[in-house]
């Protein structure tokens, strides 16, 4: 007579999926098995450490192995969940949106690190990460977010409701700066900025998995901050900032084209790894 099959525990499916994701060249395979079947069994992390010697379920482990097997093609672990945390909030995130990044918060922590305005633009929205969190921080403000992606803005009108801002934020599709009108104290941007010739040694989760035009503008990655430093004048307030983020090597060719705009860089911000990563303008 055989015997029942062995239920595995949790800590033994978890570990076997690490070995799997490590031989697929994914950088934190221990770290991203863990996410995985956190979400897999809705547990925050304390929660499953103390239940990681119980046996696994079947619907567990088969919700578990589809993560590991998307995770293992090299999707990004906050696609396959649907969330990503960004200063400190929880954002929808889809294939339709860039994966908002932490270097990403440089540019949010500068921007509350002046005073709150009345009028928020932000080009290239995405998920709304930047300007969701500027609104949920200044209860005063009203915003303006622009994408050329109409399926980038969905995620952003249901982050903007999630979020409970969603009277505040105004998402409209659109081509950088064109057909906008009013003023605005406080302009952001985070616009594709990777050259062409980067893209192929970009990680597979980014290259294979990020939408292309949230990625790179082509050529010398720098086309999409010429386009906002061209059309912003006007939509600048008097006093106003101007906060984009830039890569690590362009401030140099950032500031260039915003003098050639008329606009004087007044610093670069570092991200938390010490390289430039925004660009401040105050006129
Ligand atoms: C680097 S992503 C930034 C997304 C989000 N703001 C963030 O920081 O995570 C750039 C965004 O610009 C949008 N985009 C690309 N070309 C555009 C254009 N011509 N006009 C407006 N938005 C554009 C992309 O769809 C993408 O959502």
């Amino acid at each position: 007579m055989r015997g029942a099959a062995k239920v595995p525990i949790r800590a033994e499916v978890i570990a076997r999926a690490a070995a799997r994701l490590a031989g697929a060249g994914v950088a934190a395979p221990e770290r991203d098995a863990r996410l995985l079947y956190r979400w897999a069994v809705d547990l925050d992390g304390a929660a499953l450490s103390a239940v990681l010697s119980d046996p696994a379920t079947a619907p567990e482990i088969g919700r578990f192995e589809r993560a590991v097997t998307a995770r293992a093609g090299r999707a990004p672990v906050s696609q396959i969940t649907g969330v990503r945390e960004f200063w400190g909030r929880r954002f929808r995130v889809t294939p339709a949106v860039l994966d908002p990044r932490p270097e990403t918060e440089t540019l949010v922590a500068a921007a509350l690190a002046g005073p709150p305005v009345r009028r928020v633009l932000d080009l290239g929205t995405g998920s709304g990460c930047i300007l969701l969190s500027l609104l949920a921080e200044w209860p005063q403000a009203r915003g303006v977010g622009v994408d050329i992606s109409a399926a980038a803005l969905e995620v952003a009108a249901s982050n903007a409701i999630s979020l409970g801002v969603a009277d505040r934020a105004e998402l409209v599709t659109g081509d950088w700066c064109a057909g906008l009108s009013g003023q605005f104290g406080l302009i952001v941007s985070n616009p594709p900025y990777v050259a062409a010739g980067e893209l192929a040694g970009l990680a597979p989760e980014v290259r294979l998995h990020e939408p292309l035009e949230a990625l790179s503008p082509g050529g010398d990655g720098l086309d999409a901050t010429r386009r906002i430093a061209a059309g912003i004048g006007a939509l600048l307030a008097p006093g106003g900032r101007l906060l984009i983020e830039i890569g690590p090597r362009q401030a140099a060719a950032v500031g260039r084209i915003l003098a050639a705009a008329g606009l004087a860089v007044s610093a670069v911000l570092p991200d938390l790894d010490g390289r430039d990563r925004v660009v401040l303008v105050e006129i």
